[in-house]
Order: C-alpha cells, then structure tokens, then sequence
C-alpha cells in the first residue's frame, strides 16, 4: 500500500510535471526584433523572465528562433542569470543590474516578470516592439521599447518605469538598455577627450570584470571621455570584416557605460544615465523615460556600420539632415575678443571676396557694466556692447546683407560670469553652494536650466535675437564650463531632491531647444562646446551641426574627423581653415572639405595665389558637398596605421565620388609605393579620375583624360603619386556615361 501511494505519488509527479513543464515551454515567447540584415532575439524562460537570446545576422527562416533558444542557457546558479534583457536587483540577480530601487515600503528587492509584448509598425522602415514587464509583488513595471530602423540596421532603446504604490518609489539606477552578446572575444574602442585632443581612440581587449566608461561633468559631459564606442566581436575592430556594434547613449548629462565580461566570457552592456548623486523620486503615476540608446550592428566591419549609422542619422535624427549647409567665414581666431564694428563689417569682404555664404560674429559682442572684452567678464548679459557695436546687431545684418552675405552669432545661453549683471541679479539662478567657495571653469558658472524661469531665459536670448533681426540666419551654441557644487536654489524651494538637477538640468536644456525649434524649425545652429566637449545624438536633434574641436591643426584634424566619422556624418561635421598651424592653406582647405567648410582666418592677409587658390576650392566644394554631406564614406587607407589617409564618398548610384588622400608623415619620403584601393563603386562601369583643388599653375597627371575600370579602382586601385610634395589630393572621380 505504501509503496503503490509513493508510485502513484511519483507518477503524478510526473504527470505534473509534464504538463507543467509543457504549459510552460507552451509559454516561452518569442520577441523577433529585426532589421534587414539583423535580428536581436527576446525569450522569456520557464520563469516568465525576458532574457535577451542572441544578438547577429537575421536567420533566414523566422521558425528557427526558437531552435535558437535552445542553444544557450546562461542561468549561473552563483550569480543568477546573465542574459537577462532588463536585469532587476534585490531578487534572484547578483550581476551588477540594470535598474535597482527602494519601494515605498522601503523594500529593495525586485523582480520583473514578462506580461506582454507589441510590435507596431510606424512606417515602411520604422517598427517599435514594446516589451511590459511587471513585479509579481509590487505594482511597478517597467516596458522595455526597442524602435527598428531596418534599412539603416539601427536600433534605438529606452526604457519607461512607472509605479502604482502608495508613495514614492526611489530610482537608484535606472539604465536605457541592457544587452547581452555572446560568442566572442571583445575588443572595445572608446574615445577620449580633452580641449583640442578630442575623440582620441584607445582599443583594448575586454577581460573578465567591468570596465567602465563614464562622465559625471554636468553639462559638456564628454570634455574627457564620449559615450561613442566599437564593440568588435572576434578580434580588433576591422574596417571591411567581422562583426562589430557602434553606438551611443543619446544624453546630453551623465553617462555610465558597462561592459562586463561575464564567467561565460560573453558581454553584458548596460548603458544610461549616471546614477552618480541621481537618485529619482518617482511619484506614484509619473513616467519616468530613460534617454535612447542607439546603435548599430554591422557584419563586415566599421565601414558598414558607419555607413548604417551616418544614413539613420540623415535621415532620422540630425536636424535638417538632408538640408543644406552655409559655407562661413568666422572671426574668432582673426580678432578674438578685440573687435569693434568697423573692423566687423570689413571682414565681410574678406567673407565675400572668399565667396562664402555667411559671416559667423563669434564671442565678444555684448555686456556694457562689465564689458566681455575677455572671458573673464559679461557672460550672461545679453545685450550688445555699445562701445564695440554702437549700431547693434541690427546693422551688422544689414551691412552683411547688402554684400550678399548672411551673418550669424555666437552665444553661450546657459553661462554667467560671477562678474556680470545677470549674476547681480539673479544668484540663485546659479548652480552653486551658496555656504561654499565658488569654483569656477573658464571663470564662469553654470545657470540652473532645472528652473523654467532659466529655461524662458535661454529661449528668449535666441528668440530675442531673432525677433529683432528677422534675417539673421545662425547662430553658434557654446557651452565652455562644468558643473561644480551641483545644487539648486529652485529644486530646494520646490521641495524637489537635489540628486535630481544632473537629470533636470537636462531635461531644462531640451525644454528650452524644444520651444527654440518649434518657432525656428530650421535655422542652423553649430553645436559647440569649447570645442567638442558635448557631441551626442539627442542634442543633434536640435543642431544642424556641431565644433569637433578648437584644434584645428589638419594634420592633428584628419585623425580627429577619422574618429568623429564612426559616429557622425560629415553635413554635421564643421571644418573650419584656420591659421592654427603652418601647414600649406592647400592642406588645410582640402582637410576641411572632408566635412562642413568654414573658415576662420584674416581672408585679406592671404598672398594673391592663397587667395586663388581658396575662391577655386570653394566654387569646388560647392560643386561636389553633396556628395560629401550625402555620399556613403568609404574610410580607404587609415592614417593610424599609415603614412597617409585616404577617405572616399560616393553618391548611392556610384556615379561620382570624391576621394581625399593626404600625406600624415612628411618625413617618409616615397609614400606612394602602391595604389590605393577604392570602394564603393561599380565594378562594371568606366570612370574618370581627375584631380581637383589644384594649386594654381600645377599640371596633375590625373586630368581625367584617362578612364579606368571599377574592377581596376577597386581591385587593383590607383597610385595618384602622394608624396611629401605632394601632401594633399584631392579626386573626382566620375562614372563614364
Ligand atoms: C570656445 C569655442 O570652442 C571657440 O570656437 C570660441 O567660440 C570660444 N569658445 C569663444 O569664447
């Protein structure tokens, strides 16, 4: 008897779990989120957790994803799981998490459950798959949101984390994405900052731990490191092959980037905000939506995955992407602070005689009880110095406009000089601590855009600008200090946590640019930050451009554009001819062409043949920008492995591209011992190869008398006689009709 209970027992047992066991693979979904070439694989697991399955190439058949998560099974009973997609913390998880908060209750622990997916399509290109998950617990959820851009193969992801519980919750850290890559061995490449060394690449195999990549500045969050990175799966990142991942974590404030190898030598990334002094109150109701991360994934290399990421933002986020651009001349490095009026409407015949669209008026150019002759006064006080512009901005305008030349201006909204009216007048509208020492960074501090009063501030400075002068037709956005005694007076008034302002200084920032591009939709605007200190995609949303660095030295500059070139495309890149180097002005202009060309250098001051020779260049860059600004980039011959560079772009139909060589070594003294090989072309076509921006008087043998093969061009390639005579060239080269 006893035995037949504990048979009939275990075979109930059985019986349970078999049906269990069936109702739950019954239950194991699915999350397919694809683009043309790739597919990132969701699953939930016998315990409804979402687990992020496999990240590569689209599986030719859709019915073999759930073969696929049969393949892995990454629960470490030590540590949890380590592919979860959205890993929570206090529960089952000791892997560092990507969200962990207090309940209102003053619990720490949390679980979250799959409840239900969606897949909508926006549009033929476009589709976004929302993923709820829920705490069986508490009444917290959280939806991952993943928006396919499929053509392009870019991917952006967010996070929204809303509660019902009877008070607030605390948002310790709350990340925009979590991902999980496995099969590989991980080299990641990040880039590193500093005042005129911007974007400097550092490569480095990942081993087993976290490294970690990020800013807790404030504002100008990428002065010393970027969020940008190449991820390559199997070895060093390669131009042409492998697997690789680029991104960026779209946040203009703190960042955090982790990248864990974990015990099964896969990659765990978690990407967000910084929760550095960050802890969110997050009331009973409210959304709190976490910035995008966007990235790409490319199976054959950097090359593509640039190609993917420069197309989505064209097209998806840089403002006016697919618009036009103004060629400029800017006077910053002619007159720094010492300028007056004559002086100004002078250099517009500079601007004219170059033949260039606009005159950029940079700092210097207002505050009257403390004049900004230096930067060490007048920050804030928006109105025009009287002694420098006595006829104000309105006649600059106007005199630009009767020599057919647009005029713009620079500002710097969200900065004061202690020494300044606006600080007089309005302290606590200062980021500071009132009961301590002032720290300053260029003698400045930084205004408190967590408050609408400052926001309406900002916006109006532009809008002012604007009304005022209806014609004005740029405007260049500086951003030069950091944050320092981060506290604000109108959070503590307000009985809001300080550990908000990183988060709302934000925040008040898109606020302010929101309402700024919601009267002036299209109006360029130049993205700078005491050189490149803030290039990110959500601010690019707002700017039509953006300063990489002040050094524009174009030797040091084609490495720099090299780098920026993973990430952004060349119509929002500003290149600017400047006499920060002795380099020839060939040099300079043709290393400028590679993106938005501007000048900034006394035009006048230039012998006759300079001068020539630059009305020609830019006639020529107005001839072939819409190749560079809209033409796939082909990066040919990488100057960091190299005693040359050699970019190319080509239009989608391959019928004309552009390719710029440029010696970097002038001590080698036979650089072209071989051809360099293009890309991008039509095997099948003829094209002919001639050399523009010719210094006036020189004879090239590339006159473009001869055709050649795609099939030659891009298996054999062409030796175009680079040397340390020859230190820049630059080629057209056009398909034969
Ligand atoms: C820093 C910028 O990078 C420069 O181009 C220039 O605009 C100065 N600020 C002006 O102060």
């Amino acid at each position: 008897m006893k035995y037949r209970s504990v048979c009939l027992a275990k075979v109930y047992l059985i019986v349970c779990l078999a049906v269990y066991g069936k109702n739950l693979a019954a239950q194991n979904v699915l999350i397919p989120i694809q683009s043309e070439n790739s597919c990132l694989l969701l699953s939930t697991d016998n315990q409804n957790r979402v687990r992020m399955t496999y990240f590569g190439k689209r599986l030719r058949n859709n019915k073999e994803h759930r073969m696929v998560t049969k393949m892995y099974d990454y629960t470490d009973s030590n540590i949890g799981i380590t592919n979860s997609a959205y890993t929570p913390s206090g529960t089952w998880n000791i892997n560092e998490p990507a969200i962990q908060v207090t309940h209102a209750d003053g619990n720490t622990s949390l679980e979250l459950k799959y409840v239900s997916h969606t897949t909508k399509k926006v549009d033929e290109n476009i589709n976004l798959t929302t993923v709820l998950l829920k705490d069986p617990v508490y009444d917290f959820q959280v939806s991952l949101n993943y928006k396919v851009f499929i053509q392009q193969n870019v991917f952006e992801q967010w996070v929204e984390i809303v509660h019902q519980e009877p008070a607030n919750v605390i948002l310790h850290k709350y990340s925009s994405a979590n991902l999980y890559l496995n099969d590989g061995k991980f080299y990641l490449t990040t880039f590193h900052n500093e005042w005129a060394k911007e974007m400097q690449p550092s490569e480095s195999k990942l081993s087993r731990g976290i490294t970690v990549i990020e800013s807790k500045l404030g504002t100008r969050t990428m002065l010393l490191k970027n969020s940008a990175f190449v991820l390559s799966a199997n070895g060093e990142a390669n131009e042409n092959f492998g697997t690789v991942v680029l991104g960026q974590l779209a946040w203009s404030g703190n960042f955090k980037m982790e990248y864990e190898i974990d015990s099964y030598d896969n990659l765990r990334l978690i990407a967000g905000i910084n929760p550095y002094s960050s802890q969110y109150t997050l009331q009973p109701g409210e959304t709190f939506k976490t910035p995008s991360f966007i990235y790409t994934i490319s199976h054959n290399g950097t090359g593509q995955a640039s190609r993917n990421l420069h197309d989505w933002a064209r097209n998806f986020q840089v403002l006016d992407g697919n618009g036009d651009r103004l060629t400029l001349l800017n006077n910053w490095e002619a007159t720094y602070f010492d300028f007056n009026e004559k002086k100004i409407v002078e250099l517009f015949d500079d601007a004219k005689a170059l033949g260039v669209d606009l005159f950029l008026l940079d700092d210097g150019w207002f505050a009257n009880k403390y004049p900004r002759n230096n930067d060490r006064a007048g920050l804030g006080d928006w109105q025009e110095n009287v002694k420098k512009l006595p006829h104000g901005v309105g006649y600059l305008v106007k005199e630009a406009s009767k020599k057919d030349i647009k005029f713009g201006i620079w500002i710097e909204p969200e900065m004061v000089n202690p020494k300044s009216e606006l600080y007089e007048n309005h302290p606590d509208w200062v980021i500071r601590q009132p009961e301590r020492p002032e720290v300053y960074f260029r003698n400045q501090l930084v205004l408190d855009l967590s408050n609408p009063e400052v926001q309406d501030f900002v916006f109006n400075i532009v809008d002012k600008l604007f009304v005022e002068n209806p014609e004005l037709a740029f405007i260049k956005w500086d951003c030069n200090a950091v944050i320092f005694n981060a506290r604000s007076d109108y959070l503590g008034k307000n009985k809001i946590p300080q550990t908000h302002l990183y988060i709302e200084y934000v925040k008040g920032l898109y606020k302010a640019l929101e309402r700024i591009r919601a009267k002036y939709p299209k109006i360029p605007m130049m993205l700078c930050s005491g050189g490149g200190g803030r290039v990110d995609y959500e601010m690019l949303k707002y700017f039509t451009e953006f300063w990489p660095s002040d050094n524009t030295d174009p030797l040091e500059r084609i490495f720099m554009q090299w780098n920026y070139s993973y990430f952004f495309p060349s119509v929002a890149t500003d290149c600017h001819v400047t006499n920060w180097s002795d380099e020839s002005v060939k040099y300079k202009v043709d290393v400028a062409s590679m993106g938005k060309l501007g000048f900034d250098i006394v035009a006048h001051e230039l012998d006759d043949t300079e001068m020539q020779f630059c009305k020609q260049a830019i006639q020529n860059y107005d001839s072939f920008k819409e190749v560079v600004w809209r033409g796939d980039l082909y990066r040919l011959v990488n100057p960091f492995e190299n005693d040359m560079a050699s970019l190319m772009f080509v239009t989608p139909d391959k019928n004309r591209a552009i390719v710029f060589n440029y010696v970097v070594n002038t001590r080698v003294k036979n650089i072209a011992t071989e051809p360099i090989t293009l890309s991008g072309l039509d095997e099948d076509k003829q094209y002919t190869v001639k050399e523009i921006n010719l210094w006036p008087g020189s004879i090239s043998k590339n006159n473009g008398n001869q055709t050649f093969s795609g099939d030659l061009l891009m298996n054999v390639g062409i030796n175009i006689k680079l040397n340390k005579n020859n230190t820049s060239i630059v080629l057209e080269i056009k398909a034969v009709e």
